[in-house]
């Protein structure tokens, strides 16, 4: 087996969903079927030996970093952690200053951070592949292992309806990038004061999306039932008043009653049992929320593979 070679590789980011195409997405979501597989079947694939990923975390994580490093070794090369609370970058050192040198010493970086302007400037002075981990903005890698999951669950995501309850956060505009991608409608319930705007999103029109005040008419006969935390991380000083805001949005038994019978909730975790999920949606049947999170490693895997190799020719 042998794989072609970086060299020729155009540098190329993911930094938010609609960075790549659809058909780059579907040959990420072949591969990640094939190294999930050979990952349970605990069969070796090291085309990653000697290469490394550097993570850099502005903000708390447990699923990001554990697929990310858990992942990187699985591949055959290594993962070093970086906070901003221990590095130079938590001292001020600039942004363009730290791109500039780490990406001397590592072959790919993964980034969690405040602003998206951040990961971007950390992009335009690399001189590897950048991932977005996560920024007040977006979250692409999420939501691509949800998409993925989809995929698993009940196939193509293509021309089905999904409904999002609660903010419209990072997690809602990659959804909504998605849908332009992907071809599918998201109806999204929001508390009034927290709709979606869609330049922020970053997508080109409002036809991928439908707003609705009321959730439980957001939700009637869709494919798939979706929600997030009310508060984002970074956003902490609004808690209480958020805690207000959205008491009526919370996923639970009679929300999902109005979905489709064999509907899917998500959650991308952490969850609050009673806030944005009631505990009976979120361990209960209709629930992926633990395949959606395992599958972060399987597409990452995929995904940085794909940034370092590009499409591999895997021969017999
Ligand atoms: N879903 C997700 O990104 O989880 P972490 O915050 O634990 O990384
Ligand atoms: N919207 C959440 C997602 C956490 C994975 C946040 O940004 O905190």
């Amino acid at each position: 087996m042998s794989v072609n070679t970086y060299k020729t590789m155009q540098l190329k980011h993911f930094l938010q969903f609609k960075d790549f195409s659809r058909e780059e997405f579907e040959y990420i979501f072949e591969r990640a079927c094939w190294i999930k597989k050979e990952f349970k079947q605990y069969r070796r694939y090291w085309p990653l030996a000697d290469r490394t990923l550097a993570m850099i975390f502005d903000k708390n994580s447990t699923r990001t970093r554990l697929s990310f490093e858990a992942g990187m070794q699985q591949l055959g090369g290594a993962a070093i952690y970086l906070s901003t609370k221990d590095t130079q970058l938590g001292r001020g050192e600039p942004v363009d200053d730290s791109a500039r040198v780490i990406s001397r010493m590592v072959d790919i970086i993964m980034i969690r951070t405040h602003g998206h302007d951040i990961v971007q400037r950390f992009a335009e002075n690399s001189r590897v592949p950048v991932i977005n981990g996560l920024t007040d903005k977006y979250h692409p890698c999420q939501i691509m292992s949800d998409i993925f999951t989809y995929l698993e669950q009940r196939g193509s995501i293509a021309g089905k309806t999904i409904a999002w309850v609660g903010d419209s956060n990072n997690m809602c505009s990659t959804w909504l990038q998605a849908a332009e991608i992907f071809d599918f409608k998201v109806h999204v319930s929001t508390p009034q004061g927290y709709e979606v705007n869609p330049a922020l999103a970053g997508i080109t029109n409002d036809e991928c999306y439908k707003e609705f005040a009321d959730p439980l008419k957001a939700v009637g006969g869709v494919d798939l039932v979706t929600t997030d935390v009310w508060t984002s991380m970074g956003f902490e000083a609004e808690t209480e008043r958020r805690k207000k805001d959205f008491s009526g949005f919370c996923v639970n038994a009679e929300m999902m009653a109005c979905a489709k019978d064999d509907a899917l909730f998500m959650h991308c975790l952490p969850a609050h049992r009673g806030e944005e999920v009631s505990a009976e949606v979120i361990d209960g049947p209709q629930s992926i929320v633990w395949e959606e999170a395992e599958n972060r490693m399987h597409v990452q895997k995929a995904l940085v593979e794909y940034l370092l190799l590009g499409k591999v020719k895997i021969e017999a």
